[in-house]
C-alpha cells in the first residue's frame, strides 16, 4: 500500500464528506473527552442532543467536578451504561485538582484517569491535542481489517494491539486529528458492517479485501 496516497486519498474525501457534529466545532480537550465518552456505546444520532444540554449544564471541567451526582446522572438517564459518567466525573474532579482544570496532553497522565482506556486516550490526545496516536475501536479495525486483509480476530486484545502497532506509520505526515476522524467517519459512513459502499469509497484502489471480493467476509469476529 502507498500510505501517501491512501492518506491523501482518505482526508481530501473527509474534508469534502464530513458531518458538521458539535463536538467538532472546535478542540476544547474536556468537550472531546465528553464526546468520546458518550460514542463509546451509543450512536451518533442519539449523542447529539445529550452532548448539546450536558455542554450546557457542564461547560468545563470545574463545572462538571462541582455538580451535585444526581444531576450528573439525570443529564445521562438514557444513554445508559452509567459508570461512564461516574467515572468521568471522578476523573474531570482530579483534572482539576490535580492539573488546576487543564486537560493533560501527555498520553501516561491522561490515561491514569479513570475511565481513560486506550481507545479514549488515543482519540482525545489525537483530536484535542494533534497528539500522533492511534485511536482504534470496532470502526478502525474494520476498516484496516479490509484495507490490509487482516484476519485475527478483532475481539482479542492482542489483535487491537496489532492495529496500534502499524497505525502510527500511517499518522506520518497528516494531522492526526483530520487522520483519525476521517477513517471513523468511512467507517460510519462508508465501510460499513453490512453490504459496504465500496463503489463509493474514496479508498477503494487501496483496499485488498475489496481485490479479493472478500469485504463482506472482514473483519473477523469470532463469537464469545
Ligand atoms: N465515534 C467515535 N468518535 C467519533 C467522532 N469523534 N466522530 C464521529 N463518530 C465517532
Amino acid at each position: 500500500i502507498d500510505i501517501k496516497e491512501f492518506q491523501h486519498d482518505l482526508i481530501d474525501w473527509y474534508n469534502h464528506h464530513k458531518r458538521e457534529l458539535p463536538w467538532r466545532k472546535n478542540q476544547d480537550p474536556y468537550r472531546v473527552w465528553v464526546s468520546e465518552i458518550m460514542l463509546q456505546q451509543t450512536k451518533v444520532d442519539t449523542v447529539i442532543p445529550y452532548f448539546n444540554r450536558f455542554m450546557e449544564w457542564f461547560p468545563t471541567p470545574e463545572a462538571l467536578a462541582e455538580a451535585k451526582e444526581e444531576k450528573v446522572m439525570k443529564a445521562w438517564e438514557g444513554l445508559g451504561y452509567y459508570s461512564r459518567v461516574r467515572n468521568l466525573q471522578t476523573a474531570v474532579k482530579e483534572v482539576v485538582e490535580e492539573y488546576g482544570g487543564n486537560v493533560p496532553s501527555s498520553k501516561k497522565e491522561f490515561s491514569s484517569l479513570k475511565g481513560v482506556g486506550p481507545y479514549t486516550a488515543g482519540a482525545v490526545l489525537s483530536i484535542a491535542y494533534e497528539k500522533p496516536e492511534p485511536a482504534v475501536d470496532g470502526n478502525v479495525m474494520r476498516v484496516f481489517s479490509r484495507i490490509l486483509l487482516i484476519k485475527e480476530d478483532i475481539g482479542k486484545a492482542k489483535t487491537r494491539r496489532l492495529f496500534e502497532s502499524f497505525i502510527p506509520k500511517f499518522l506520518e505526515g497528516v494531522k492526526p486529528s483530520e487522520f483519525n476522524q476521517a477513517l471513523m467517519e468511512l467507517g460510519a459512513l462508508v465501510c460499513t458492517p453490512k453490504s459496504p459502499g465500496c463503489l463509493l469509497c474514496p479508498v477503494q484502489k487501496h483496499c485488498a479485501a475489496r481485490a479479493e471480493g472478500i469485504q463482506d467476509e472482514l473483519p473477523v469476529k469470532e463469537k464469545k
